[in-house]
């Protein structure tokens, strides 16, 4: 029988990853042992109420009010509390006195990320946060180490699982918005309050991790373009399907090449957008996630699964786990996070995009043209055009015009400051009754 050192491990909050993470730690400590070189000894879970309600049993001589107390002299701390503070407190507590941190936060390395990183790198220790972005899915470990030989392009990544849920009953069970959500909530894959989620903030907060990573530059919240699900239709997600599109919330980094002066950036942005049914992140249903990476070498990656949950998000820290343990038991400072190609953050107007515009117009000859030279005035090129004529609403008639025409456009790649250039000279047009839906377009063309 082999004697492990064993390594004190520190967890502060027990909900419901952090309840899974101690079942699961206690349940099979004996083979992570075998698999880290070390035993793992959990010392102690500090959460704010010793009686709350968990998801799976803790042993009542393991919890403790005092988080502090219980981070001074651990090996591993995993930080499981959310929330900038005072998560960031304990986690900067933790690597100061050189242990090894693990945390799900999102909203903190969003927010915080460079000054964790810092204070890692100052005493040698290692921040790890596979947990943080699509949960279960090994995302972090293959941008940070499998794939640092290589040139990342693009990712783009359904990232949040209750915006997913959401969009795809509208999709396939014609559910609207609101009882979608409703289905949502009820389902529990909501919050009470899903502001976070509907509105693209969640999904912002992993597009800064995922860019910050996969273009060795920190890439702070506040630079991540935002739009949330909210304004989505019925409409349009019945006329993407019929034109051979669905639409998903992606959150997107890129790497854009400024069209106004040739240099090199990242662009990193949320919004809900059309894909085409034929794209792998099409496949995407329910809650799950996925992230497809497009890579010089590696050409087109897709890493698929559950993005959130107890159970799932608990494997993701216990992988965690397991990698600073071989690092203890190896010795020396931990790895720095690499930012060093510090490019510049484009704003949204610099990026390159597609959209798909649908248009209610008088149906009278020239009015064709007229939207068309709309479009070549921007330096905007039109690739697809369909139109369906069907009787004008009373309130739309003007003179003897009973009949209104539909016109849905497809453009080629644009400067997206063009583009929205182009929609706002559309809905000033006299010709144009209302631009009824304008969606980016995603994927290769
Ligand atoms: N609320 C998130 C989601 C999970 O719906 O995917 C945590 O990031």
């Amino acid at each position: 029988m082999i004697e492990y050192r064993n390594l004190r491990v520190a967890l502060l909050g027990a909900g419901s990853v952090g309840a899974q993470v101690v079942k699961l730690l206690l349940q099979h400590g004996d083979e992570l042992a075998q698999r880290s070189g070390a035993g793992l000894e959990l010392v102690g879970v500090a959460v704010r109420d010793l009686d709350a309600p968990r998801t799976a049993d803790i042993p009542k001589h393991l919890l403790t009010t005092n988080a502090e107390e219980l981070i001074l002299g651990a090996d591993i701390v995993v930080e499981l509390i959310g929330g900038l503070e005072p998560a960031r407190s304990y986690i900067l507590q933790a690597l100061n006195s050189g242990a090894d941190v693990i945390t799900a936060n999102k909203a903190l390395l969003a927010t915080h990320g460079p000054e964790l990183f810092e204070a890692a790198e100052q005493v040698g220790a290692q921040l790890y946060y596979e947990a943080a972005v699509a949960a279960a899915i090994p995302i972090i470990r293959p941008l940070r180490d499998s794939l640092a030989g290589d040139r990342i392009q693009r990712i783009m990544g359904i990232v949040n699982g209750t915006t997913n849920f959401i969009l795809d009953r509208m999709d396939t069970a014609g559910e609207s918005l609101e009882h979608a959500l409703a289905t949502a909530t009820e389902l529990g894959y909501a919050e009470a309050d899903p502001t976070a989620d509907i509105e693209g903030y969640d999904a912002a907060q992993k597009a800064a991790i995922l860019a910050s990573l996969a273009f060795h530059t920190t890439v702070p919240i506040d630079k991540v373009y935002r739009e949330g699900i909210t304004a989505v239709t019925l409409d349009q997600v019945e006329a993407a399907k019929k034109a051979g599109y669905v639409v998903k919330l992606l959150a997107i980094a890129e790497r854009v090449t400024d069209p106004a002066t040739g240099v090199e950036g990242v662009s990193a942005r949320v919004y809900p957008a059309l894909i085409a049914r034929t794209h792998p992140l099409a496949t995407v249903h329910g809650g799950k996630n996925a992230v497809f990476i497009e890579a010089e070498a590696a050409g087109d990656l897709m890493f698929y699964g559950a993005g959130a949950g107890g159970v799932e998000t608990a494997s993701a820290v216990l992988g965690d786990l397991v990698s600073a343990a071989r690092r203890h038991v190896i010795g020396g400072p931990g790895v720095a996070e690499s930012n060093n190609a510090n490019l510049p953050i484009l704003p949204i107007d610099r990026v390159i995009t597609r959209y798909q515009i649908t248009l209610s117009v008088v149906d009278q000859p020239g009015v064709l043209a007229a939207v068309a030279t709309l479009f070549s005035e921007h330096d905007v090129s039109i690739e697809t055009v369909q139109q369906s004529v069907a009787p004008l609403a009373p309130a739309e008639r003007a003179g003897d015009t009973e009949l209104g025409a539909t016109l849905v456009i497809g453009t080629h790649q644009a400067a997206e400051a063009d583009l929205s250039a182009t929609v706002l000279a559309l809905a000033a047009s006299a010709v144009v009754h209302s631009v009824t839906s304008v969606l980016r377009v995603e994927g290769n063309e």
